[in-house]
């Protein structure tokens, strides 16, 4: 069919993209699996999942649902009544928050994204601490406040530290610029692996309350506390929300369950954002959380429990191949931070080259790392600040999947990474790793075939 000149015209126009999502980083895990596709006995470790399963009995509640009419149905848009209830028992016994609302949601990064929708508006300044999760970044990066995120700095023992907030804080009142809005603490955190012990907790909550700042706690993490290390604690407050994930703890990855508990009066506001994107929460899936929680918190204490010998394998591995120092994190979570050798400072190549390395695990370079990082505003800047960032890397991640990460520094010892990390390495040191993870290297096999059988559905 002809069209008329003017539609012709019309044709040729390209539609344009918005600016916001244009400027949103891409996701690091879909470039994995582009990066990982077609090639087998690779996996990739980019993900953060546990090794088990859902609890049988939750897995069995979703059966039983199948047949229950108002499992097809729309439910409250902030989630079952009955898991709502469990939630808020759950909160106040586990968490000492006794007068926060929930809001079920597709998972905690839908939480997260409710809570800013609601909270900033497009250019509105936020914190978070580098090495940040990067779908918190990428959170307000859709959401138009991508032009005054604030970077600072953890400490050197990974900690977010409250002196660099305080100074951003003081340097925007002197400059005449707009206040920070919302700082956002990953508790513990993913990259770095870290518990934030409590009395940091209340300091930033202090510091939030004093100045107006919404303080978004993200507990994805919060059973995953290791024997002898500090606790996992939450905070309450007008100016404070807790975000929560069934997917670690419970194994419930696929399920996408997470929840947001939030002071009373912003209730208002998130139903317009859950509204707007789901509706409500997944109706089979919420069965599944109550069949989770009615199982109990032993049932997921005893699994993360087990994760403490293979925690200490992946330390082992580490340490003997790249030094203690160069190892932070393991008091929290399900991960550690690394700071590869020197010759490696090139992260995106070691992480381009492993997948040629058999067995290996493979990571991508934190984009915390890969951006080169104006120092807080008002602060001066400084090219080696940005040089040390990118040296390092978040080498082994994923505890429930450590197999991989010991394999990485047996093959790291077969002329397998580059040539400049094979020589920082140093022979004698990659001989010794290697020997020593031989003996643990038939346990961890099974470990991995286990972890590979599950996920391939066996
Ligand atoms: C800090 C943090 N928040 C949120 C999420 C996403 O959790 P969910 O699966 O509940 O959306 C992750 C997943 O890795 C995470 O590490």
């Amino acid at each position: 069919m002809r069209l008329a000149a003017p539609l012709r015209a019309l044709a040729t126009m390209s539609a344009s993209i918005s600016r916001r999502i244009a400027d949103t980083d891409a996701p690091v895990i879909v470039g994995m699996q582009q990066m990982l596709k077609g090639k087998s006995d690779v996996m990739s470790m980019a993900q953060g999942i546990v090794h088990w399963p859902p609890p049988s009995e939750a897995l069995q509640a979703a059966r039983a649902a199948l047949d229950e009419p108002q499992t097809s149905l729309y439910c409250a848009d902030d989630g079952l009544p009955a898991l709502r209830d469990a939630l808020k028992q759950k909160l106040a016994r586990d968490n000492g928050l006794v007068s926060s609302e929930v809001m079920v949601t597709a998972g905690a990064n839908q939480a997260y994204t409710n809570v800013v929708l609601s909270l900033l508006d497009a250019g509105d300044a936020a914190v978070l601490y580098r090495p940040y999760y990067f779908n918190h970044l990428m959170a307000l990066q859709m959401t138009g406040s991508a032009a005054d995120v604030v970077l600072p700095p953890s400490t050197p023992d990974m900690q977010p530290d409250l002196a660099a907030l305080q100074g951003e804080i003081e340097a925007r009142a002197a400059a005449g610029r707009p206040p920070i809005k919302l700082v956002t603490l990953v508790n513990p955190g993913n990259p770095t692996g870290v518990m934030i012990p409590r009395p940091t907790l209340e300091a930033f909550s202090a510091v939030c309350e004093q100045n107006g700042i919404w303080l978004v706690l993200d507990n994805t993490y919060e059973h995953f506390a290791y024997e002898g290390e500090a606790t996992h604690s939450c905070l309450e407050g007008e100016h404070i929300i807790n975000v929560f994930s069934f997917s670690k703890a419970y194994g419930m990855m696929g399920w996408r369950v997470g929840y947001a508990a939030f002071p009373p009066s912003l209730g208002p506001q998130l139903f317009k954002t859950q509204d707007t994107i789901v509706i409500c929460p997944t109706v089979i899936s919420q069965k599944v959380a109550i069949g989770a929680l009615e199982t109990g918190r032993a049932w997921v204490d005893e699994r993360i429990a087990s994760l403490a010998e293979q925690k200490a394998l992946v330390l082992d591995a580490l340490h003997a191949t790249l030094g203690a120092d160069a190892v932070k994190g393991g008091s929290g979570a399900i991960y550690l931070f690394c700071r590869l050798p020197a010759g490696c400072e090139d992260d995106t190549a070691v992480v381009v080259r492993l997948p040629a390395a058999p067995a290996a695990a493979r990571l991508p370079p934190h984009p915390s790392e890969r951006r080169a990082l104006p120092s807080p505003r008002g602060r001066g800047g400084s090219p080696t600040r940005t040089a040390s960032a990118l040296s390092r890397v978040r080498l082994a991640a994923c505890l429930a999947t450590c197999a991989y990460a010991t394999q990485t520094f047996r093959s790291s010892g077969r002329a397998r990474q580059p040539r400049g990390c094979e020589r920082a390495l140093g022979s004698s040191q990659r001989a010794a790793s290697i020997s020593r993870h031989t003996a643990a290297s038939s346990e961890l096999a099974s470990v991995r075939s286990r972890h590979l059988a599950w996920r391939r559905g066996g």
